[in-house]
């Protein structure tokens, strides 16, 4: 028992933004995997727990626990339903137990920009995807973008044949496997907080991430240099149990809501220039990044272009097409 104690107090006190609650206070707890700030996900997060601390005091009291410390994503979903935490933001990547449609998030060059994303996620269709796990207990609130995605190896990369054998650590998504495959190489699925130690030796050759999960986790130190690919949409669901929103009385739960939607809003906004800023940390820390030609682009468009016609059963063929429309 003191042991379980010490380790819950050592939690506590690591609680980014942790405000001591108050008895009657609702805890809404937080888990996360990314770093707590310098991140979309880890400023959002850390702004929702303002606002709530702030305008909830005395009804609500919320805890951010960033950088897996608490749980990891794998293991986040299972905690929700249990109660151990409130709140979760797993990417898209990472639902494919619960539901195969977001799948559409992971379709390689489906989005050409955030403003296309943004479009998806706040039209009809996009809204309807929320729900699309209350079957299991889980209530989707709002899409946290997080950047498009660069792939890095140990060595440059510019033309998918240049990936042709190596092994790329992927998130637990099916389509991610499909996509490496299509380069020719090979995928691991691991652990966000396993890739920096199995990049370094050599457990993986390569990974893909956003350019604030490769300068904010220094995947950068350990790869040859960065490509600017922009090949896949790295995004969350934040989400919830049914079971605690339902508990909530129905004016707790607005104001929660309310807050919700605004600061999903805000951090949407701010996530183009945190992309662009930790691209430029990643530059100035010395590592090396290749843009791609128009030609070598094309090369990578249509190499993973196959991985669309293996999942469109999954997807649905309406749900692509209403995506693909939200480039115009
Ligand atoms: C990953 O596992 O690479 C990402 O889902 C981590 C994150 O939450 O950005």
């Amino acid at each position: 028992l003191a042991a379980a104690t010490a380790a819950s107090l050592a939690l506590s006190a690591n609680a980014y933004a942790a405000d001591d609650c108050n008895d009657g206070e609702i805890v809404i707890k937080f888990s996360h995997v990314v770093a707590a700030t310098g991140h979309p996900k880890g400023d959002a997060a850390t702004l929702l727990a303002e606002r709530v601390n702030d305008e909830m005091n005395g009804k609500a009291c919320m805890q951010v626990f960033p950088n897996s410390q608490l749980f990891d994503d794998d293991k986040v979903m299972e905690a929700l339903l249990l109660g151990d935490v409130q709140l979760a933001a797993p990417s898209l990547s990472k639902f494919e137990a619960y539901t195969l449609k977001f799948r559409l998030f992971d379709l390689p060059f489906l989005f050409q920009d955030l403003d296309a994303v943004e479009r998806f996620t706040t039209g009809e269709n996009g809204k309807e995807l929320l729900n699309s796990m209350t079957d299991y207990g889980f209530q989707g609130l709002g899409y946290w973008s997080s950047g498009l995605k660069q792939f890095s190896a140990n060595k440059p990369l510019l033309v998918p044949d240049d990936a042709k054998g190596l092994k790329f650590r992927v998130q637990t998504s099916d389509v991610a496997v499909a996509m490496i495959e299509a380069m020719g190489a090979n995928a691991q699925k691991l652990a966000f907080k396993e890739v920096y130690g199995a990049l370094q030796t050599g457990v993986v050759d390569g990974q893909e991430n956003s350019w604030s999960n490769i300068y904010t986790q220094k995947f950068f130190e350990v790869q040859d240099g960065i490509t600017g690919t922009n090949h896949q949409l790295l995004a969350y669901l934040l989400v919830t149990s049914d079971e605690w929103l339902d508990s909530l009385d129905p004016e707790v739960r607005d104001q929660f809501l309310t807050i919700v939607e605004e600061v999903t809003a805000t951090a949407n906004g701010n996530v183009a220039a945190a992309e662009a800023k930790n691209r430029q940390n990643v530059l100035d820390a010395g590592s090396t990044i290749r843009e791609l030609t128009p030609e070598q682009r094309k090369a990578w468009v249509g190499a993973m272009k196959p991985v669309w016609d293996k999942f469109e059963g999954d997807i649905g063929k309406d749900l692509i097409d209403s995506a693909v429309a939200s480039n115009n």
